[in-house]
């Protein structure tokens, strides 16, 4: 059983995503009276008309995800017009702390997906709750990724199939894109597109959350959905794909104590390995600056 904590626009888009792929039964868990029973109904509405036997339910009650094999958790405020991610921190990280002592009581044996933002910080709060080490991994880099992606399509023209972005660090305005290590048709992008192209399109892509949320009034939802399924049939599957996610760094590319995103293999037991991409000076530094700025928002938090 898969549960999803949060039956916002987030935890509603990913569980219909998990449904289409047949992945598993969900649980749909809210504080809100009323709100994921009557997402589950209609959730299980559409499973009846596409003829897939996928039972979702909806509750009030954090007991019932006991038993599950995978905790998806979307819970907490999104941002607003005009907020940064980091303005969440104090009170999301109030509400993740609670949700990582319930899934440690009901689902000691589960892995977790965490989407809520600022998704770095908050990943560090779920791993020191639960104390489920790399079995935490928080969601963010396929959502980076895929804003490149986007972008680059517009530019090349090419399948999406056939692009590979790579994107590690801080998820925001420190993310780091690596142009080099990301591939269109199996060329570096390096030699497709102008340095200054890829500028552009980098800027375009960290404010592309801001943008979403300025032109319509609310953050992104079906592309975080999108991505939180293919990284929960990764898990259930134990598919060992390289997925870029935010973990706990004891050490790798010299960094310790911190959750940040980095290429990492997802397999039934999470973050199974983590893959150390060689990185340029450059490259190294942009990395460090990304790790400082995730380092110092973990620091205003008592854990
Ligand atoms: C985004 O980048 C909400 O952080 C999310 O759209």
């Amino acid at each position: 059983m898969i549960t999803v904590v949060g039956s916002g626009k987030v935890g509603t888009s990913a569980a219909l995503h998990i449904a289409l792929k047949e992945l598993d039964d969900i649980t749909l868990i809210d504080i809100v009276e009323g709100l994921p029973q009557g997402e589950a109904i209609d959730l299980s509405n559409m499973c009846a008309i596409l003829g897939l036997d996928v039972t979702i339910k909806g509750t009030n009650d954090f007991s019932e995800m006991r038993g599950s094999d995978l905790v998806i958790v979307t819970a907490g405020l999104p941002r607003k017009a005009g907020m940064t991610r980091e303005e969440l921190l104090q009170k999301n990280a109030g509400i993740v702390r609670d949700i990582g002592e319930k899934i440690r009581e009901y689902a000691p044996d589960s892995r977790v997906i965490i989407t809520t933002n600022p998704l770095d910080a908050m990943t560090y709060v779920l791993y020191k709750t639960t104390g489920f080490g790399r079995r935490v991994m928080g969601f963010s880099g396929i959502l980076d990724a895929s804003r490149l992606s986007y972008l680059i399509r517009n530019e090349t023209g090419i399948s999406y199939t056939s692009i590979d972005s790579m994107v590690i660090g801080q998820h925001g305005e420190a993310m780091v894109f690596l142009p080099k290590h990301s591939y269109v048709g199996g060329r570096r992008l390096t030699e497709i597109l102008s340095s200054e192209k890829i500028k552009e399109i980098v800027e375009r892509a960290k404010g592309m959350g801001a943008e979403i949320i300025k032109l319509r009034g609310y953050s992104s939802n079906y592309a975080p959905g999108a991505g939180l399924a293919v990284m929960a049939e990764a898990v259930l599957k134990d598919q060992k794909k390289v997925i870029s996610t935010a973990t706990y760094l004891d050490g790798e590319y010299g960094v310790r104590d911190v959750c940040i995103g980095v290429p990492a293999v997802i397999g039934r037991d999470g973050v199974e390995e983590i893959i150390e991409l060689p990185l340029d000076e450059e490259e190294r530094k942009a990395f460090q600056e990304s790790v400082e700025y995730v380092r110092k928002l973990i620091s205003q938090l008592s854990l």
